[in-house]
């Protein structure tokens, strides 16, 4: 279909996120075609999710080549090939070079899970709790050079609880996460067909 718009998602364990994706097209029957899902670890459950809905897998683990640069080398080619409209990093636990962020520019896309600029890197459920936030959630963002600090796209809040605990905040934000990161895939692809 000429006007089916095309995604590549990379993961890097469970894959809720990409389930959630999957999910969505299907209910909603968006004209987004997800090319290929690639895990940077032969672990992650998400690959047995996208065995599931029939979409292309692809391995690529950094223990595979001899330096970062030819891992990312490795990567960026499977990316050229797919040549996506948009790559989604749901979960995609690698920091990707200047030049790999350079050759797909204001394609790639990422969910993280806080507040942006809040929060950025690791750990952020439990950093809104120590920090004493009244509030916390997740932001889908351009994927530049700096870590988690690409122009926000969209945000999902919710309250935090006097008893919360760092996990119960995980699955709140994930609830959260389902719900976004489609929506604004959906959105862009939206964008795209108009522009
Ligand atoms: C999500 O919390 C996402 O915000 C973060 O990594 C997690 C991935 O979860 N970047 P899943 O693999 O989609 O279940």
């Amino acid at each position: 279909m000429a006007d089916t718009f095309s995604i590549v998602v990379l993961i890097s364990g469970n894959g809720s996120n990409l389930q959630a994706i999957i999910d969505s097209i299907a209910r909603e029957q968006w004209p987004i075609e997800i090319k290929a899902v690639i895990s940077n670890q032969s672990s992650a459950y998400g690959l047995q999710r996208a065995h599931a809905a029939n979409i292309a897998v692809e391995v690529i683990e950094r223990k595979q080549f001899t330096s970062r640069a030819a891992f990312d080398h490795a990567l960026q080619t499977s990316l050229q090939h797919h040549n996506p409209d948009l790559i989604v990093l749901a979960g995609f636990m690698h920091i990707l070079a200047p030049e790999f962020v350079q050759a797909f520019n204001n394609k790639l896309i990422n969910i993280h899970p806080s507040l942006l600029p809040k929060f950025k890197g690791l750990n952020t459920h439990q950093r809104a709790l120590d920090a004493a936030e009244k509030t916390h959630g997740c932001s889908v963002h351009y994927v530049t050079t700096e870590l988690d600090a690409g122009q926000v796209i969209a945000q999902a809040q919710c309250d935090i609880n006097t008893d919360e605990s760092a996990d119960s905040l995980q699955q709140k934000v994930h609830a959260l996460e389902h719900e976004l990161l489609p929506k604004v895939i959906h959105q862009l692809s939206q964008n795209t067909k108009n522009s």
